[in-house]
């Protein structure tokens, strides 16, 4: 390798950097630079292991296709500093915080995948339909009763996804406030005003410490579960888990525990995000409701446009198994790579004006749910919830501004808009 391949140190440490992707078009800049002036370089942060940015959505296609060669658990899947892993190593005695899919590799992964698979295909998920519509019918009298403004965020979608994930997985409403609170600590603990100690800047040995607590009070929570459905097994998803078997044997409690986080937090903060996405594009480009309300079919592309928009899902890392060239660069076994999402969705060499939001791009073949084996478990439900709430909610709304400055939440791994402040007239 030369030094021809480095990332810029300033790029490099905004890439790490939490407060970066609050603001965002620093970054969106960074990548613009990346993309077409080292589409592959080495990041050196003190305090990181060197990792890999992968910035074109081909690169990050090709390599999340081939996961014999580029591995999710060998290392951290998530950026995660020297201490904060060392911290983890330590409470644990694992290299990892929970052993969910996301941490998972064939064998294992597929074994695993295999229990839910069954309940997020789109067949399974239509017989939800008008379960999912009467939450979000709810969600929109709510908004609507709002007197012509509110936010976004807090009163309409931070407890839409919640409230269906919560019902497939079989967590009773009165339960759901808290799960709302654990997750929000747990993909906004870099965020001060997410976090469970509310300190502005958590060192990244408490943040550990702090996400290990985090884990510990679902765990609790998820074992009383467990015990519930192997005595009673119902129709959802914890029974699937609870009583699932690999290998002909039950599934172990550290693993089950994990799957249960996954399902429960990977589906809420991700989807209200994108919905909050496509609300704020909505109010900043009045002519695109217009278009909407003309023609609801289009409904289905603001989905689309909204998932590639707000890429609720900044990166995942792999581990590269064996060397491998990638365009002009050797990576090495061993190596860490990041797959930069929120960069493959604007690659120029696949979108036509990629920074204009438009609910009629096709294709549209963003790769916010990653691709490959570890594609998202739940991404036709995701779609689906948001399909529903625009159905319901765009015939009822005539217009909408911003009544404020939105603010997105600091995180370099999900992150999306916190607060939405919005003026509307409904119809
Ligand atoms: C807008 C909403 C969502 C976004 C943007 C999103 C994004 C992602 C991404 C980028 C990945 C990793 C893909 C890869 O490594 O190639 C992922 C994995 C995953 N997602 Fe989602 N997700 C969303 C909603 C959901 C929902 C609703 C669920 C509910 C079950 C869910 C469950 C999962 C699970 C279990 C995985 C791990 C899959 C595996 O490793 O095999 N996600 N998601």
């Amino acid at each position: 390798m030369t030094a021809t391949h480095d990332t810029p140190a300033p790029i490099a440490a905004r890439l790490v950097d939490p407060q970066a992707y609050a603001e965002a078009l620093q970054l969106q800049e960074d990548f613009r630079w990346l993309r077409s002036n080292l589409p592959v370089s080495r990041a050196t942060v003190p305090g990181f292991d060197p990792f890999w940015v992968i910035t074109k959505h081909a690169d990050i296609g090709d390599i999340s296709r081939q996961h014999a060669i580029f591995h999710n658990g060998e290392r951290a899947p998530v950026l995660a500093d020297r201490l904060a892993q060392a911290t983890v190593r330590g409470l644990t005695g694992r290299q990892h915080l929970v052993r969910s899919l996301v941490q998972m590799d064939a064998p294992d992964h597929p074994k695993y995948r295999a229990l839910t698979q069954a309940w997020f295909t789109h067949a399974n998920l239509k017989k939800l339909e008008q379960r999912i519509r009467s939450i979000a019918r709810s969600h929109v009298e709510h908004m609507l009763a709002c007197a012509g403004q509110c936010d976004f965020v807090r009163d309409v979608v931070a407890n839409y996804p919640l409230r269906v994930i919560m019902e497939i997985l079989g967590v009773p409403p009165e339960d759901e406030p808290r799960m709302l609170v654990l997750t929000q600590q747990l993909f906004g603990s870099q965020d001060p005003e997410l976090n469970r100690s509310r300190q502005l800047s958590l060192d990244t040995e408490q943040l550990a410490l702090q996400l290990h607590t985090v884990v510990a009070d679902f765990s609790d929570y998820f074992r009383r579960l467990t015990q519930a459905r192997r005595a009673a097994p119902r129709d959802d998803v914890a029974t699937v888990i609870a009583n699932g078997l690999i290998d002909g044997r039950p599934i172990d409690d550290f693993e089950a525990m994990s799957y249960y986080i996954i399902i429960a937090t990977a589906g809420h903060d991700t989807t209200s995000s994108s919905t909050a996405g496509a609300m704020w594009a909505l109010c900043e480009q009045p002519g695109e409701l217009a278009k909407l309300r003309a023609n609801p079919d289009l409904i289905p592309g603001l989905v689309e446009e909204a998932m590639r928009w707000t890429v609720p899902v900044q990166h995942f890392m792999r581990t590269a198994m064996q060397d491998y060239v990638l365009r002009d660069v050797t990576l090495r076994a061993g190596d860490w790579l990041m797959l930069c999402y929120l960069s493959g969705n604007r690659d120029e060499e696949v979108f036509a004006a990629p920074f204009e939001f438009r609910s009629d791009r096709n294709p549209n073949k963003h790769i916010s749910f990653g691709t490959g084996a570890h594609a998202c478990l739940g991404q036709h439900l995701a779609r689906m919830e948001m399909r529903i709430l625009f159905e319901e909610l765009i015939p009822r709304l005539a217009a909408v501004e911003l009544a404020g400055t939105p603010r997105r939440s600091a995180s370099n791994f999900v992150s999306g808009p916190k607060t939405l402040p919005i003026r509307f007239v409904s119809s």
